[in-house]
């Protein structure tokens, strides 16, 4: 009896410890943008973020820091947050679909709890506070920023939104994946997160990749 408790008392901590630290490390993405006051593509090949990271990005999570040698970021390669009503020009059924989710809601939620104005709150009930162009109050923006809305989830958009058509890809996140979800769903605020079976209520319906 008395081993067994010893048994699982040892995972039952680690899972504390784990379940501790990710409560008071995580973020929503971009959180390295955010501490760095860096643009996505210093770090990424895609200007919008996502999965594969430039040599410098993998140089920063070796070390957690930027290499000294680093090459700036030029203006032309820094995508700015536009809000939905863009991406709804060309993407009218996916933004549809979106609506009809809870995502499209996340900021009202916090108005009426009297918390829209916590920046502790915002970071994960909007989109890109903290950042350059991103969720700001005061900002001309505000209004088409609240909300968990596309550029949360696919990147800043702008230079997307202008691209020649096949350019589309290169510069948007197309696959957001368990990791973003996870930056902002973590243990403290959304303890019974599951990737796949949320990922049918949490995301728009999948209609225009062939
Ligand atoms: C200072 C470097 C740096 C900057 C700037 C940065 N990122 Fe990242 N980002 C990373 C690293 C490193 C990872 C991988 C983290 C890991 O593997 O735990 C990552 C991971 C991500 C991921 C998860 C990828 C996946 O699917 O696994 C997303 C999404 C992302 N970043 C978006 C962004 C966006 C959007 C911006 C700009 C607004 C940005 N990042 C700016 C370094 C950076
Ligand atoms: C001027 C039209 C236009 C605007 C504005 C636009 N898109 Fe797109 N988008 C496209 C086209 C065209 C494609 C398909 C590219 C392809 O399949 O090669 C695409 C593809 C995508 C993809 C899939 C990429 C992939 O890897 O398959 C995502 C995600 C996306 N857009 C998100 C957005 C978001 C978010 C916004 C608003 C910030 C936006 N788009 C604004 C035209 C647009
Ligand atoms: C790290 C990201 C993050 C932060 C920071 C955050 N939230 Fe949330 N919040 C979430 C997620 C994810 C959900 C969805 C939870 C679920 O359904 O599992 C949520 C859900 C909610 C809900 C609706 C769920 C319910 O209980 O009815 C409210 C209200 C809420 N948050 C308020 C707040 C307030 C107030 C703050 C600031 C004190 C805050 N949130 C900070 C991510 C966050
Ligand atoms: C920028 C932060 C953020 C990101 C990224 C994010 N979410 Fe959420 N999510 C939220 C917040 C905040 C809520 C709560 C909104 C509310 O209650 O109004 C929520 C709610 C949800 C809900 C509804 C929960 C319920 O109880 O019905 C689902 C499902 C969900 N998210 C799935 C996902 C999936 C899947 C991903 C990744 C593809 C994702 N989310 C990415 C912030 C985020
Ligand atoms: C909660 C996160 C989330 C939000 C918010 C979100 N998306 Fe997506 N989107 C995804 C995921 C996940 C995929 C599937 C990625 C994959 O296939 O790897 C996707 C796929 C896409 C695609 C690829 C085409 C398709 O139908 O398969 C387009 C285009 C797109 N999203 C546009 C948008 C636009 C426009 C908005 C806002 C109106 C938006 N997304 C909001 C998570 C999100």
């Amino acid at each position: 009896m008395e081993k067994d408790s010893r048994i699982t008392a040892v995972p039952l901590m680690l899972a504390l410890v784990a379940a501790w630290t990710s409560c008071n490390t995580a973020f929503a993405k971009p959180d390295l943008a955010r501490k760095e006051k860096a643009a996505c593509s210093l770090c990424h090949v895609n200007p919008a973020g996502g999965p594969i990271l430039s040599d410098t990005g993998k140089e920063y999570k070796e070390k957690n820091v930027i290499p000294q040698d680093a090459v700036p970021v030029p203006e032309s390669r820094q995508a700015k947050y536009l809000g939905t009503d863009e991406c709804q020009l060309c993407h009218m059924k996916v933004h549809k679909s979106w609506e009809g989710t809870v995502h499209a809601a996340a900021f009202k939620v916090l108005e009426s709890k009297q918390s829209d104005k916590n920046a502790g709150c915002i970071a994960c009930h909007s989109t890109g506070a903290g950042l350059p162009g991103g969720y700001a109050p005061d900002s001309d923006q505000a209004d088409a920023l609240k909300q968990v809305t596309c550029e949360a989830c696919h990147g800043p958009g702008s230079l997307h939104a202008t691209a020649a058509n096949n350019q589309k890809k290169e510069t948007i996140n197309g696959s957001p994946g368990e990791n973003l979800c996870r930056s902002c769903h973590i243990q403290r605020f959304s303890p019974n997160f599951e990737y796949v079976e949320w990922s049918k209520r949490g995301v728009h319906e999948l209609t225009e990749r062939k």
